[in-house]
């Protein structure tokens, strides 16, 4: 689909000179503006979904700031608002159309807000039909491709008075040198992958953020080396399957040779990664793992079903077998290592015993946390059309059992930590408790204790002495 000419741009420098361009204009206007108004301009990005759509809003966040706008999390204050989509379960969308919603009322009594929306929902041309019918007072839709367009994009919605829709189906090249606001700055979030071409049968991702294409390593090396040098001490790597990161490479290099190259950088102090798919983790990730120290002792492993009959439903191309015996080989490379990973319940044709098996799997792991789901059915997947669809009332039937066996596991693990003294990163205060600063250990425990700001960004020693389920609290010894 594409409701514009696709912009030929050869020459990624031009496309990034004309940003500036554009983005200099923008600034230039919200400026005088300012000065003769006394106006500031702000500007609300509310972000739903996965990491991806977190870091995709970074980008467009820095070039809103370079545009001179100021964030704002209040709709009430916004001059722009910008909705980044998810739609791997109908939940997230239901989200955004209540929001849609409410921003109705605000625009009516403010006519130049702009309103855009943008990110996976809006690569999906029912959806984009339903906004352009049903939702006309959005101001400009853009799909996931589109993001490096993005100022002139806005540009055209601030001179046109109708909507101003472009999503591309195709994901073209991958642009360097693009702006990033970066949310913490202890934590950076660095892409080293975009789309995947796996195509579980229930996942949308694959047709909303298009097939797989690798940034090259010294591209996430120069990236990563800028970050560490501006003060950024962890680094969450990203990619929809980081394990079949290079697959489109001519030469060998791979995810692994990657990470070593990261964890050899100067000033780095922690490494974490995400998601790593079970049919592509390999004896020389869990060895590069366990032989680099900055590499957390954390690893996302979704498994989605304990039933080899359900897996290969959802085309995942792994045994529960496989699983458990990769799960065993980290465990017995890593001791430390803490498991979590995605459960899907009520996937089409789920049977009594395929829901058994994956009790009888989360038991034998013994997960550290877990993200469960209830399977959701999106139009456009193969899933969609299997006809056995598991009743809703069955589904939340297994939800509830598959939490009341996970979340006593987890309970468990936290208490055991009790006393126990671990090395917290310190990220920002503590929401809510005045004099309370919250961190995470290598291990991906969030914890909370006693300090303040000039804490940020060192990493301390904390004697648990508190451990609840969601939040452990502590006090520093060192
Ligand atoms: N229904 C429910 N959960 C889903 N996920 C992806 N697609 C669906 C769907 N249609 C879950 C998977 C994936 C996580 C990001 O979202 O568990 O790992
Ligand atoms: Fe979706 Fe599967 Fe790709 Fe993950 S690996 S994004 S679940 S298709």
């Amino acid at each position: 689909m594409s409701e514009r000419q696709i912009l030929d741009i050869e020459n990624v420098q031009e496309l990034l000179n004309r940003n500036d361009e554009i983005i200099r204009k923008i600034r230039d206007v919200n400026e005088e503006d300012k000065r003769a108004h006394g106006k500031q301009k702000y500007a609300c990005t509310v972000t739903y979904g996965c990491q991806m759509n977190e870091h995709d809003s970074e980008k467009l966040n820095a070039m809103l700031m370079e545009m001179g706008y100021l964030s704002t999390d209040a709709f009430e204050k916004a001059d722009l608002i910008i909705f980044n989509t998810c739609c791997v379960r109908e939940n997230a969308e239901l989200k955004v159309y209540g929001n849609l919603g409410h921003i109705k009322h605000i625009k009516e009594s403010k006519p130049d807000l702009i309103l855009a929306v943008c990110g996976c929902m809006m690569q999906q041309p029912h959806i984009v039909e339903e906004i352009k019918k049903q939702y006309k007072y959005v101001d400009l839709v853009f799909g996931t491709h589109n993001i490096q367009n993005f100022p002139a994009l806005l540009e055209e919605t601030m001179n046109k008075h109708q909507q101003v829709v472009e999503v591309w189906d195709s994901e073209g090249m991958i642009i360097e040198g693009m702006p990033i606001e970066r949310k913490f700055d202890v934590k950076a979030y660095v892409n080293i992958m975009f789309g995947c071409n796996n195509f579980c049968s229930y996942c949308i991702v694959p047709y909303t953020r298009g097939r797989e294409r690798s940034r090259r390593p010294e591209d996430i090396l120069d990236e990563v080396k800028l970050l560490v040098e501006g003060g950024v001490k962890e680094i969450m790597v990203l990619g929809q399957n980081v394990n079949s990161y290079g697959n489109t490479f001519d030469s060998e290099y791979d995810f692994s040779d990657l990470l070593r190259e990261i964890n050899a950088i100067e000033g780095i102090e922690r490494i974490r990664f995400m998601t790593s798919h079970p049919k592509d983790i390999s004896e020389k990730l869990l060895v590069t793992m366990s032989e680099c120290e900055h590499i957390c002792e954390y690893l996302h492993l979704p498994v989605q079903s304990g039933s080899n009959a359900v897996l290969k439903k959802m085309n995942r191309k792994y045994t529960r077998e496989k699983y458990l015996e990769t799960v065993r080989r980290a465990k017995e490379l890593i001791p430390e290592l803490t498991l979590s990973t995605d459960i899907i319940v009520g996937f089409p044709g789920e049977t009594d015993e395929d829901f058994e098996d994956t009790l009888d799997l989360v038991k034998q792991v013994g997960y550290d946390s877990a993200f469960t789901f209830i399977y959701s059915m999106r139009t456009g997947t193969p899933a969609a059309t299997y006809d056995n669809q598991v009743p809703e009332t069955v589904k939340h039937e297994r939800f509830d059992r598959l939490l009341k066996t996970i979340n006593p596991v987890i309970k468990s693990k936290i208490k055991a930590m009790q006393d126990e003294v671990v090395e917290v990163l310190v990220e920002k205060p503590a929401k809510n408790t005045e004099g309370y600063m919250m961190g995470r250990t290598r291990r991906n425990h969030t914890v909370t204790f006693p300090g303040d700001s000039s804490m940020v960004g060192k990493l301390v020693k904390v004697k648990i002495t508190n451990p609840k389920t969601f939040s452990l609290s502590g006090e520093v010894v060192e």
